[in-house]
């Protein structure tokens, strides 16, 4: 268990959160929230964002909302300067804000595929831009990245997903050694699957074990804490998507020719 908040030297830390309102975000703001940390939350609908701000303010979190979209470089330098105006210089950004999607041989969803890169991939790239220069006028800073363990190899059922984490998590380790020099951190975090809208209309064959947003937000805030170069949760998944990430190609192919029809009921 992480120490409770009064012996938390990092407590009062600013960290500023994409795709707060929702999800993996939204449970991870209420965590740090309850420990003491100092919010900017950012995502891209007013109505939920708003409505979280109102909670944890209520619950007495320093806390600051704003609206932006992470494939926009000008609504997040906006925001991030409203942001570091109401709640204090960034000192940890966590870039939660993503999107997912399956696609099918015969119907490979290109927009769906962009929309992917577009979030995933150049918005987390944006996310970093909007907070760097603070960082490196301070000196310090620490990023951590919402990669997933399904871009460890191609997943049969969402090539365009796991592409697009695949390419977040090698773009955040070719930054990691220049942002270091400057004394700004970089954290991937690779979670297991989690029970949020992005996984709701998956058509399992098999309801699959999945944490609750909550639990993920236990996982992902103890990355904020302990600061490790890669946090893939929960262990179970941490082993078994480890093993399928070592096996030599031959074997992953024989693997992969079978997994889609075992775990969905559509066609792919
Ligand atoms: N759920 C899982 O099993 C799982 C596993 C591994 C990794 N992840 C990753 O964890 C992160 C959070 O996912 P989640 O499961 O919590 O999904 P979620 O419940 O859908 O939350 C994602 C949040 O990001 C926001 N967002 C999407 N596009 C945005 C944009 N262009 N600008 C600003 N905000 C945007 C969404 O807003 P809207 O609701 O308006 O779209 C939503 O509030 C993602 O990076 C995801 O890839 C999830």
């Amino acid at each position: 268990m992480l120490k409770p908040k009064a012996s938390h030297p990092q407590s009062s830390l600013v960290v500023l959160l994409t795709g707060a309102a929702n999800g993996i975000g939204r449970a991870t703001a209420s965590e740090l929230a309850a420990r003491g940390f100092r919010l900017g939350l950012i995502d891209r609908e007013a109505s939920p964002l708003e409505d979280l701000a109102a909670v944890l303010s209520a619950r007495g979190a320093e806390v600051g909302a704003q609206v932006a979209d992470v494939r926009d470089g000008g609504q997040l330098t906006a925001a991030v300067a409203a942001l570091e105006t109401r709640v204090g210089p960034t000192d940890v950004l966590v870039a939660c804000a993503g999107v997912g999607g399956l696609s099918t041989a015969t119907d490979l969803d290109l927009d769906g595929f962009q929309r992917m890169l577009e979030v995933n991939v150049l918005g987390v790239a944006r996310t970093i831009e909007a907070v760097l220069p603070g960082m490196f006028a301070r000196g310090r800073g620490h990023i951590v990245g919402i990669s997933s363990v399904a871009g460890f190899r191609g997943l049969p059922w969402m090539p365009g997903y796991s592409a697009s984490k695949a390419a977040i998590t090698t773009y955040l380790e070719g930054l990691r050694p220049a942002l270091k020099r400057r004394g700004v951190r970089i954290t991937t975090v690779f979670p297991g699957f989690v029970r949020t809208a992005l996984t709701a209309d998956t058509p399992f064959r098999r309801p699959l074990p999945m944490m609750e947003p909550e639990q993920a937000a236990h996982y992902v805030v103890r990355a904020v804490v302990k600061r490790p170069r890669d946090y893939t949760f929960p262990l179970s998944t941490a082993l078994g998507m480890g093993l399928l990430r070592s096996l030599p190609n031959a074997l992953f192919d024989l693997a992969m020719d079978d997994a889609g029809p075992k775990a969905l009921t559509t066609d792919f």
